[in-house]
């Protein structure tokens, strides 16, 4: 007899549990068994009923997680003996969240899947920000890249294609290697004085935000000790900011600074 379940690959959204979607709330509320992610937050944790079991799968910088191949493995097995998965990802599973290759894995073992789209990172962070992505006049597009290669390469994008003052640029996990985008972008031409921020625990109670200038960047977030999750944004739009400011996290991060300007206000 086939036993075999589905695996709903899941998108958690940032972190802010409203930004859940109805339809990820539901698959929660009806799964076997949730696997997921650490940049899940614990609000969303929390909506997951007493009797569903949960298999922690890391992914933290640095840190002790799963290895694709054993997440991928788990899946199948997972669903092959009955039980309903929840595949829950922050954010959107499909950017930079490594849906796709877990998708393709159950693809290829015949395992029945669908995908629930999250909200991702950049369109909830720079929202919580006061950043509008694009703007008539500003900015006529938006990139979306990441910031993370391997420690012992130089960050290998097309840096003179990035450079172009009317569109923003959002990089994903680019705390680490924020001297080397900077750099790269004014070597490639970009006005050192482009407004850009970063966006650190964005749409949580801990959000707080760094609203500066590109060749200032690294020294304010390293000034402020901002820690990952961190959301760059580079580009004209990021001007906004201050006169499109309405979060206020509910639990005040530690008043720091950055630039004279105060954070911990989002
Ligand atoms: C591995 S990527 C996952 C992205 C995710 N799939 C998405 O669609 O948002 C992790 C990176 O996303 C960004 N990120 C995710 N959640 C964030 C948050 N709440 N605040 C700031 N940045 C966040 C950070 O740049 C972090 O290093």
């Amino acid at each position: 007899m086939n036993t075999e379940s589905m695996v709903h690959l899941v998108g958690a959204g940032p972190g802010d549990p409203d930004l859940l979607t109805v339809k990820a709330l539901r698959l929660l509320q009806n799964a076997d068994v949730v696997v997921y992610d650490r940049l899940v937050s614990d609000a969303i944790l929390d909506l997951i009923p007493p009797g569903v079991s949960r298999i922690a799968v890391g992914k933290a910088p640095g840190r002790h997680s799963l290895p694709q191949d054993r997440i991928n493995e788990l899946l199948v097995s997972l669903s092959r003996a009955g039980r309903t998965v929840v595949r829950l990802k922050g954010g959107d599973p499909y950017i930079f969240g490594r849906g796709g290759e877990e998708a393709q894995h159950l693809a290829q073992h015949r395992i029945a899947f669908d995908m629930v789209p999250g909200i991702t990172a950049a369109s909830a962070c720079s929202a919580y920000a006061g950043i509008p992505l694009t703007y008539r006049g500003l900015s006529s597009g938006v990139r979306f890249v990441t910031g993370h290669c391997r420690a012992d390469r130089p960050l290998d994008l097309d840096w003179r294609g990035l450079a172009d003052a009317d569109t923003t640029l959002v990089v994903y996990m680019g705390l680490a290697n924020i001297d080397q985008v900077r750099s790269k972008l004014i070597d490639a031409g970009l006005n050192p004085t482009t407004p850009a921020a970063a966006v650190e625990n964005g749409t949580t109670g801990r959000q707080r935000r760094c609203l500066t200038t590109l060749d200032r960047l690294p020294d304010e977030v390293q000034k402020a000790g901002f820690q990952s999750p961190v959301m760059v944004v580079i580009g004209r739009v990021v001007a906004l900011a201050e006169t499109l400011d309405w979060f206020e996290p509910q639990l005040r991060a530690p008043a720091a600074t950055a630039g004279g300007r105060q954070l911990g206000h989002g």
